[in-house]
């Protein structure tokens, strides 16, 4: 195996490609879009994420990789096009179907096919039918086909790619085995062989648990906030069982990965999939609860004769250190706020260029223009730069923190003198009781 083809360029695809490339392997990426093609041969990396640029600029000048809009021959392709899921939440495999015919006139006897993409349970096999098919190699035999998931962070993806354990999936034992000498040559950890099926099924199922880890947290906060309760110190403290690791809550699931892959097995196991399906509904409605207290809380502050409240987000991506607003319920909540004539929106995101923000949105600040401007600070990611903010130059303004970016955890073992007891009337969020009839009405004003 000496020339891997990496059909699509994006989150997964490019590093990939740059990783095959820098461990030996002769590396073309594929993807359809010739502007993206065109960005990467000049050295312009087109995704954010740490080292790319240096990686990237090494590949290309030693000419071990190359971008291409016209596929070309290899021993291995790797398929990493989008998966995203339709408006009835169904997927959306129409980016891999249109990729099987081109990839199906390249393949030769002994070739490897790896859908890398997170795809519906028994995908691998019905493109492993398909490429079989139109090319008359058998597979096993001709041609191996596997399923190896994808599992990295984004902000990582570079350490992850080499250090994560990876699930091979094959067709057939002959497709596991020769997938596995793809992923041998840079995986460190735990190489894990399975058939096909199962690895699709186990990155579906890693996601969903996710998701349902995340809607727990987000009913405890839901809980919480409607008794005036800070959310965050009642995890924090249950935590403290032995037994019990509860996720923060956050301002909703956003992304292309955990808010998309339930519904896949939704999709594929309707009946066997109610807390998923629970999961995913509790978590899409968390925007909406955050945009009925927002709205609270400037009626609060027009009754007290502040006519336009000014509200600052802080953060737009769909998760912390980022450059990525996929599916990001921040940006659906700064969307939907922006829209209100009663209140003056102030966007600050430090990940992304105030020139992108401002086609979308009319205030882009920095951090200490939008503290200094604010009435209402709303607490939506919790990045790594506004872990500094010093809460006591901020203490008169209403902070609505949905992401724990400024709570600070309860140590108090010894000392109650400073403790909140209920109803509170200083706690962050003892004010912004809300009614569950609230969060329905502006979500029927959005439909
Ligand atoms: N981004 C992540 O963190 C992540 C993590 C795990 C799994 N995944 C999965 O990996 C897959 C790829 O995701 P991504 O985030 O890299 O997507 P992306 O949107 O960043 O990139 C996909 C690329 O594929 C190209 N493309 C589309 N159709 C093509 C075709 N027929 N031939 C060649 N190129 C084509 C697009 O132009 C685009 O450049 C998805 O299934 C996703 O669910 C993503």
């Amino acid at each position: 195996m000496k020339k891997v083809c990496v059909m699509g360029l994006g989150y997964i695809g490019l590093p990939t490609a740059i990783i095959a490339a820098e461990y030996g392997f002769e590396v073309v990426g594929f993807d359809i879009d010739q502007h993206r093609v065109d960005r990467i041969n000049s050295y312009d990396p087109v995704i954010q994420e740490p080292e790319i640029f240096e990686k990237l600029g090494y590949v290309l000048t030693n000419c071990q990789f190359k971008a291409t809009a016209t596929i070309e021959q290899a021993d291995c392709f790797i398929i990493a096009v989008p998966t995203p899921f339709k408006e009835e939440k169904k997927a959306d495999l129409s980016y891999v179907w249109k990729a099987a015919p081109l990839l199906a006139g390249m393949l030769k006897k002994g070739d490897v096919v790896i859908l890398e993409s997170t795809v519906p349970v028994g995908t691998t096999q019905q493109l492993a039918d398909f490429l079989q098919s139109k090319t008359q190699l058998a597979v096993g035999q001709d041609l191996f086909v596997a399923h190896c998931p994808e599992r990295v962070l984004p902000g990582k993806i570079f350490s992850e790619l080499i250090e994560n354990p990876r699930i091979i999936g094959g067709i057939t034992p002959q497709s596991v085995n020769q997938a596995k000498k793809f992923y041998k040559q840079f995986v460190k950890s735990q190489l894990y062989l399975t058939n096909a099926t199962t690895a699709e099924m186990v990155k579906l199922v890693e996601n969903s648990s996710r998701d349902v880890e995340i809607a727990f947290a987000n009913q405890v906060a839901a809980m919480a906030y409607s008794v005036g309760l800070n959310p965050f110190e009642v995890i924090e403290l249950a935590n403290k069982h032995p037994r019990v690791d509860i996720l923060n809550p956050s301002c909703g699931v956003g992304g292309h990965c955990i808010a998309v892959d339930p519904w896949f097995l939704v999709e594929t196991f309707p009946d066997q999939s109610k807390l998923l399906k629970s999961a995913r509904l509790i978590n899409d409605e968390k925007p909406f609860q955050v945009i009925a207290i927002t709205r609270s809380w400037v009626n609060n502050l027009q009754k007290q004769n502040i006519a336009r409240p000014k509200v600052l987000v802080l953060g737009l991506t769909y998760k912390p250190d980022i450059d990525d607003l996929r599916e990001s319920p921040a940006l659906l909540i700064a969307q939907k706020l922006s829209k209100y004539s009663d209140l003056e929106l102030l966007i600050c995101e430090p990940h992304l260029e105030h020139s992108k923000l401002q086609n979308i949105f009319d205030h882009v600040v920095s951090l200490q223009e939008g503290l200094e401007q604010a009435d209402i600070i709303l607490c939506l990611v919790k990045h790594s730069q506004f872990k500094a903010i010093n809460t006591n130059n901020i203490e008169h303004k209403k902070i609505l923190d949905f992401c724990g970016l400024l709570y600070k955890p309860n140590n108090r073992t010894i000392n109650a003198d400073e403790l909140m007891f209920w109803p509170a009337s200083s706690t962050l969020f003892s004010d912004s009781v809300i009614l569950m009839d609230d969060v329905t009405s502006q979500k029927e004003n959005f439909s």
